[in-house]
This record gives structure tokens, sequence and C-alpha cells, in this order.
């Protein structure tokens, strides 16, 4: 049985690979992104820009995109993997995307690590306090 650092390990390893295809030439802000749903499966995205600034896709919401698009709709660990120092945590927009794709946000880890090894984590709800979810719509 594999341990969760070990996991965790193999997890940052398939972000930092994932951020190699980044496609980002307006900003050079390269990102990564691998996650592990609930079943187990492994998805991974990078960002995306587009010379109309505002169609730029960030690498979690691709990466969830691929994981919902196959069936896997609840998201476990997440790693975002960043040039930044401390290592930038997701924008607003994928902070909603992710609580969506959770079952619960305290349970949903977010580790964020950078080109340099330096890693911080959170749970979801500590980056995304008082989130809007479907529950809230009747
Ligand atoms: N970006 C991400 O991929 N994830 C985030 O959470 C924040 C920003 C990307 C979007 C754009 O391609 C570049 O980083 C600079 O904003």
């Amino acid at each position: 049985m594999s341990s969760p650092a070990s996991s965790d390990d193999k997890l940052i390893a398939l972000a930092k690979e994932a951020r190699e295809k980044a496609y980002a030439p307006y900003s050079n802000y390269n990102v990564g992104c691998a996650l592990t749903t609930e079943d187990g499966s492994v998805f991974t995205g990078a960002n995306v820009e587009n010379a109309s600034y505002g169609l730029c896709i960030c690498a979690e919401r691709t990466a969830i995109a691929t994981a919902v698009s196959q069936g896997h709709r609840k998201l476990q660990t997440v790693v975002v993997v960043t040039q930044s120092s401390p290592p930038a945590a997701p924008c607003g927009m994928c902070r909603q995307t992710l609580n969506e794709f959770c079952s619960e946000p305290s349970k949903l880890r977010i580790l964020l690590v950078n080109v340099d090894g330096e890693e911080r984590e959170f749970a979801l709800d500590d980056l995304l306090p008082h989130g809007f979810r479907g529950e809230h719509i009747t």
C-alpha cells in the first residue's frame, strides 16, 4: 500500500510534468495541475492562454474539466505547481470550480508547490470560506 507522502510525491511529479505543457506565451507564467478523485483516478492540466486574453484557461480548470468530462466528479487532492514564491494559490474562479466538484470543502486538499520545492497545504475551505454550493439553491 502506498503512503500519502509517496502518493503526494507522485502527484507533484505529474503536476510538474503537466506544467511543461503549459501554453503561456503572453504571461510566461506556467502552471501545472495534477489531481486525484475519490475513486483513485488521476488527471492533469496546464494553463492555456489566448491572444484574446479573456479566453485564458487556468491549469486547475483544465484538469477539473478533464476529470469531470470523463465521469469523475469528486476531487480529493489537488496539486498546483507554479514559479511563485511562496507557491501561488488558485484564483477565485478556480476556487469556485473546485467547490463544485468536492464532497466537502474541508476535506479537499490543495497542495501548492513551486519549482524550487517550496510547499504549502490548505483545505479548500481555508481558501474559499462560506463558498456557494448547489445545495444553497432551493
Ligand atoms: N493561472 C492558472 O493557471 N491558475 C491560477 O489559479 C491562476 C492563474 C494562469 C492563467 C494565466 O495563463 C496565467 O496563470 C497568468 O495569470
